[in-house]
């Protein structure tokens, strides 16, 4: 990170530890209408002007080490074949047969030189090109140059593995690039992918996001497993362009977030990062806080409107000594027990506000990065195509950081 931005984390800081009253400068955000949690109509403007038009995190370079390496990831109701080309190049492609649209590949990971159709061994080559039909003969009509896979739009931003339905989506550089300055002096392109899993919630996935983007509720729903590693008094907030923000917190006890033993640890992280726990929540479902030790990077799946997928990945520095296992293995078990501390909360939640209840959710200055990134939703829908009942009043334009 550039001492500019330390300069301004440590001057915030300082301002955060002393401050007793709301900034007079700053908004007082109006209330969220609740039914952007769970109405159908509202998921699915989410559906066609976010998740089918934005960048979205799918995992890192490292899982692909080898020309033909793929992985294939199923979100969002689709299923996508990541692979890396004879030229080196990562490539995404639907993972669906253009004779009779059978899905190519059932095995989520793995290496070949060819995707073969299990139905009736179309082959396709690792740069989505028709190469194989048996009995082509039968085909007379078939143009085999206009019959290969369907891409996805695939890239790579530090290591991370990007994709985006939309074929005319702006590129993930730019995208990123409000947060490009925050993750300097942290080698993500170096990470390895130490364990991943996922969790469903009976929550919108907004419940579940909403929940990592302030340090509001740590001390009482994480007095042991969390707050003490964590200074919550310390939380700076700072927003970014495109629905980003990061957050500095101080570390308390360790350099690390966690105590550990015979762990890899990065000595390429800037001193910053062990100075403070910075946090990168990336529009629209991503969140990571970078730890020189290596972190859980989380992102929220929708599955319906009142249900969320949840993926953890995490993520170290390569190794292959037994501690190092160990202390993943022991990560693994405390970042999901932190997590079922907030789930046991999510379904209570969500009901309260499908119910009609609770018509609208208040959020206070701590969290504002949950209304930042809800009035990014909207800007990125357009308000007009929002019912104006559940549209959120855009009070933060301006607020962002450079
Ligand atoms: S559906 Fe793939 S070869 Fe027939
Ligand atoms: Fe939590």
């Amino acid at each position: 990170m550039k001492a500019h931005d330390v300069n301004v984390i440590r001057e915030a800081m300082e301002a955060q530890l002393g401050r007793s009253q709301h900034p007079d400068e700053f908004p007082v955000l109006p209330q969220v209408p609740a039914g952007r949690y769970f109405d159908p109509e509202f998921a699915a403007l989410e559906r066609e002007h976010i998740w089918l038009k934005t960048w979205l995190m799918v995992g890192h370079e490292s899982e692909f080490p080898d020309t033909g390496s793929y992985r294939v990831t199923n979100k969002l109701d689709r299923s996508v074949i990541i692979t890396r080309g004879k030229d080196g190049q990562l490539r995404a492609f639907n993972n669906s047969c253009r004779h009779r649209a059978s899905a190519l590949l059932m095995e989520p990971q793995g290496k070949t030189q060819r995707f073969t159709c299990p139905y009736h061994a179309w082959g396709y080559g690792l740069e989505g090109d028709l190469i194989v039909v048996p009995d082509a003969h039968d085909f007379p009509c078939l143009n085999k140059s206009e019959m290969g896979l369907v891409p996805v739009r695939c890239e790579v931003w530090r290591g991370l593995v990007y994709l985006n339905f939309d074929k005319d989506a702006e590129p993930l550089a730019d995208f990123m690039a409000p947060m490009a300055a925050q993750a300097t002096g942290f080698p993500l392109e170096n990470l390895v992918v130490k364990d991943r899993y996922s969790i469903e919630a009976d929550c919108n996935w907004k419940v579940a996001f909403d929940n990592f983007l302030e340090i509001y509720h740590v001390r009482f729903c994480h007095p042991q497993s969390l707050a003490p590693y964590l200074n919550s008094q310390s939380f700076v907030v700072s927003l970014f362009e495109n629905g980003h923000s990061r957050f500095a917190t101080r570390k308390q006890q360790t350099d690390t977030l966690f105590a550990y033993t015979g762990l890899t640890v990065s000595d390429q992280a800037d001193q910053t990062f062990n100075e403070y726990t910075i946090a990168l929540p990336t529009f629209p479902n991503s969140f990571y806080a970078l730890d020189a030790a290596g972190f859980n990077y989380l992102t929220f799946w929708p599955i319906a409107p009142g249900k969320v997928l949840m993926e953890g990945t995490l993520f170290g520095w390569p190794s292959d000594s037994e501690e190092d296992k160990a202390y993943w293995k022991t990560m693994r078990t405390a970042v999901q027990g932190i997590l079922a501390e907030d789930m046991y909360l999510f379904g209570g939640i969500q009901k309260s506000m499908q119910n009609g209840v609770i018509p609208n959710l208040v959020m206070g200055y701590q969290e504002r990065a949950l209304y930042w990134y809800q009035e990014e939703i909207d800007r990125r829908i357009g308000a007009e195509r929002i019912p104006e009942a559940l549209r959120v009043k855009p009070v933060l334009a301006g607020q962002q950081q450079g």
